[in-house]
């Protein structure tokens, strides 16, 4: 359970290479927007997602972050509701994402004594549920989310497959069991759906409520009781 005092602390996001890119690009300028601090980590096969999906080409060391920053979903349409960021708002971002090399160990994220408020794996690919529950600590990614899981801190994996294995399955109820929060990529039709992004907006929306970070990318049932009773 998130405490108020470790809201202070900076998030950790790893990108792993299950697709939907978008998510994580969304995410990051919407964690961004909240000036939250973000200690961010790729793998190779995120980037290779990344190029294929959002055709952003991050350079071998995947630190065009920027490209990232500025992305937006190419809907002319839904514009007004993924605003571009201007090159101004991107240099601003910037300040608040620290870069983690994917095979660095003598980085603060590996180590259970550098606080933070939590971590996200958005998206998280199949290969990494199965290091994160299985304790491999291959690559930072899993050994990040290792650290948050016996500091008993918020993991959240926003896993993207179907249909799913027997053994995904497994992997996930052991994630849930172990104590991560797993939130596949799985969006709801209920809200008055328009675009894709509102179906974007739904699982970065929950992504957010499950941090903490104030947000109103979609329409709360509450507040509209024409939308479903899902969650
Ligand atoms: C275009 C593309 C799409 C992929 N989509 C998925 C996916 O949706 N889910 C998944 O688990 N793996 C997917 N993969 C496979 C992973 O990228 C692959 O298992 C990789 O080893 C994951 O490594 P990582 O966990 O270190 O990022 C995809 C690969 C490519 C190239």
């Amino acid at each position: 359970m998130t405490s108020q005092s470790t809201l202070e602390h900076p998030l950790v996001l790893a990108i792993t290479g299950a697709s939907g890119a978008v998510y994580a690009a969304r995410l990051l300028q919407c964690l961004c927007d909240a000036q939250v601090p973000v200690h961010l980590v790729m793998s190779p096969s995120a980037a290779t997602v990344i190029q294929q999906e959002l055709q952003l080409e991050l350079g071998p060391k995947r630190d065009r972050i920027d490209l990232l920053l500025k992305y937006c979903w190419p809907d002319l349409k839904t514009q007004d509701q993924w605003r571009p960021r201007s090159a101004q708002q991107v240099s601003k971002y910037l300040e608040y994402i620290t870069i983690h090399d994917y095979q660095n160990y003598m980085t603060p994220i590996a180590s259970g004594s550098f606080l933070t408020r939590g971590m996200v794996i958005c998206p998280c690919s199949g290969a990494t549920l199965s290091g994160v529950v299985h304790a491999a600590g291959n690559n930072l990614i899993q050994r990040a989310a290792d650290v948050h899981l016996k500091e008993h801190r918020k993991l959240i994996l926003v896993p993207r497959e179907t249909p799913m294995s027997v053994f995904q399955l497994e992997n996930m109820q052991r994630a849930a069991q172990a104590g991560a929060v797993v939130l596949p990529a799985m969006p709801g039709w209920y809200h008055n759906v328009r675009s894709v992004v509102d179906l974007i907006d739904f699982i970065v929306a929950r992504i957010l409520d499950h941090l903490q970070v104030p947000n109103t990318l979609m329409e709360r049932w509450a507040e509209n009781p024409g939308l479903g009773a899902d969650e």
